[in-house]
């Protein structure tokens, strides 16, 4: 049965920050992102690695000049990606999916804001 476990105080996670909380064999990492709350399961769907223990990183983005020759890449902060720490695949931070395959998606977990306190459902 589903429990509310409790993460943390709302004011001691700030934007960017991630808190990985374990319940039983369980871990799930959760995020905080332009004041909102997002969690996934720990669990790469590549081999298992603990994908929520990566960086956070914006989408790779080509630049191509007008006559289509690839110029450079750059970051787009805009949407952030959770890299897995064991080989970079990547998941997008707002949705779980994996970046190049979004058939592909971490699990998700509900996050519950209350009396101050953070909570992920598990
Ligand atoms: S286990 Fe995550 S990229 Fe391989």
């Amino acid at each position: 049965m589903a429990q509310q476990v409790f993460v943390c105080n709302e004011i001691e996670m700030k934007d960017g920050d991630v808190r990985i909380v374990r319940q039983d064999r369980i871990e799930v990492g959760v995020y905080r992102h332009e004041g909102a709350f997002y969690a996934y399961r720990n669990h790469c769907l590549h081999q298992g690695g603990p994908a929520c223990e990566g960086i956070i990183r914006g989408k790779v983005v080509d630049i191509y000049a007008e006559d289509k020759s690839f110029v450079a890449q750059t970051y787009d902060d805009s949407e952030p990606h959770i890299i897995c720490p064991w080989h970079g695949w990547e998941y997008k931070l707002k949705t779980g999916e994996c970046a190049p395959d979004p058939k592909l998606r971490l699990k998700r977990h509900d996050v519950v804001q209350r009396e101050g306190g953070v909570y992920v459902v598990i």
